[in-house]
């Protein structure tokens, strides 16, 4: 048997097979199914800065209500038994799963702004993660904010949520920054100890009928894989950190691809939720099939093996890929 194991935030991981953050996470049973079936590690569903902001506003709505005192306002909460907190019972999840498992979890917040919420890295530390994800998702609308402001912004948040943990930190982010190169390089001058590339953001839709806007959740494609692909090609090299790829990982031929950009590892969420826990084994071996066929040691032999410094065409990565990709489309008859 060749050797998947790579490393991540400096966890060893037996494959390079780990669960992205969603609903697979929310069930210990199918956490435990994931270990079964090889996953080499699980990233929680996140906690939302808004959760967190929305359970303390509610408590200060709380306590405040009838008295100015502290002191007096704290009989009014019912007992600990009967009231949790959202974010608590997240943590709790934390050390259950933790428990349940011998997989590395790693704990997933989901904010922009600086703010009380942040001492939820340390909490989740303290819960038992391994590691902490900082999904920073944010869409820009009012002209006002410059692209440096918000950059500076987010960055002042990462060395925030950095400087309160002990346990390692990678950051997930959108493509949408205008110098992804920069960007990513001040992450990681920040403290981020991996980069997750990348987010998917989800397009609102409109219901022509009812004139409203439609939720839908799509799940992805291995077309989506792309994007994420030609980044970490770019960035490998670039940057001392670790990358996962998320977006688009549903084969085996995915996850080779990811390696060879340059990843550590691949995150997966859509093909799992779509068709169970069952498919990890299968790509795993065929994950291993071709490696053997193709006659590679190890998966770390291959990773960054087609990222930009190491391809014979580095300009395939660039602008010059456009004209070649136009010409290369055959027209209509
Ligand atoms: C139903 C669902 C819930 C998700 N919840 C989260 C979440 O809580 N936090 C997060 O960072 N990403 C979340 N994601 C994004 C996934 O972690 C992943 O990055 C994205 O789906 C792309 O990977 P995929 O192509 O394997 O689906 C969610 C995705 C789905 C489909």
């Amino acid at each position: 048997m060749t050797d998947l194991s790579t490393t991540y935030l400096g966890l060893h991981l037996k494959n390079p097979l780990v669960a992205s953050a969603s609903p697979l996470s929310k069930k210990i049973e199918r956490v435990k199914r994931l270990e079964e079936a090889g996953i080499a590690a699980i990233v929680m569903y996140s906690l939302f800065e808004e959760q967190i902001i929305h359970e303390s506003l509610e408590l200060d709505h709380y306590l405040t209500r009838g008295t100015d005192s502290y002191a007096e306002a704290m009989s009014y909460l019912p007992d600990s038994g009967t009231y949790t907190l959202l974010p608590d019972k997240y943590l709790a999840k934390v050390t259950e799963l933790k428990k349940a498992v011998n997989i590395p979890i790693i704990g997933s917040l989901n904010g922009v702004s600086k703010g009380g919420w942040v001492r939820y890295a340390r909490l989740i530390q303290e819960a038992g993660a391994d590691a902490v994800e900082l999904n920073l998702y944010y869409i820009p609308t009012d002209p006002a904010i410059t692209a440096q402001e918000l950059e500076d912004a987010q960055i002042d948040l990462v060395a925030d949520v950095k400087s309160s943990i002990k346990i390692p930190l990678a950051v997930k982010l959108s493509p949408f920054y205008t110098s992804l190169p920069n960007f990513t390089r001040r992450l990681v001058d920040a403290g981020a100890d991996g980069l997750v590339l990348f987010n998917r953001f989800y397009q609102p839709d409109f219901d022509l009928e009812e004139l409203k806007i439609a939720h839908t959740l799509d799940l992805s494609t291995s077309n989506d894989l792309r994007l994420p692909l030609r980044w970490i090609s770019i960035l490998h090299g670039q940057l001392n950190t670790d990358f996962a790829l998320t977006s688009g990982v549903h084969t085996a031929s995915d996850v080779i691809k990811a390696m060879m950009s340059g990843a550590n590892i691949t995150m997966i969420a859509s093909e799992l939720l779509r068709r169970g826990p069952e498919r990890v084994p299968d790509i795993l071996s065929e994950l291993q099939t071709w490696i053997n066929v193709h006659e590679y040691t190890s998966i770390k032999q291959m990773q960054g093996s087609m990222s930009q410094t190491s391809v014979a065409e580095p300009a395939a990565f660039e602008r010059a890929n456009y004209m070649k990709v136009l010409s290369s489309f055959r027209d209509l008859p």
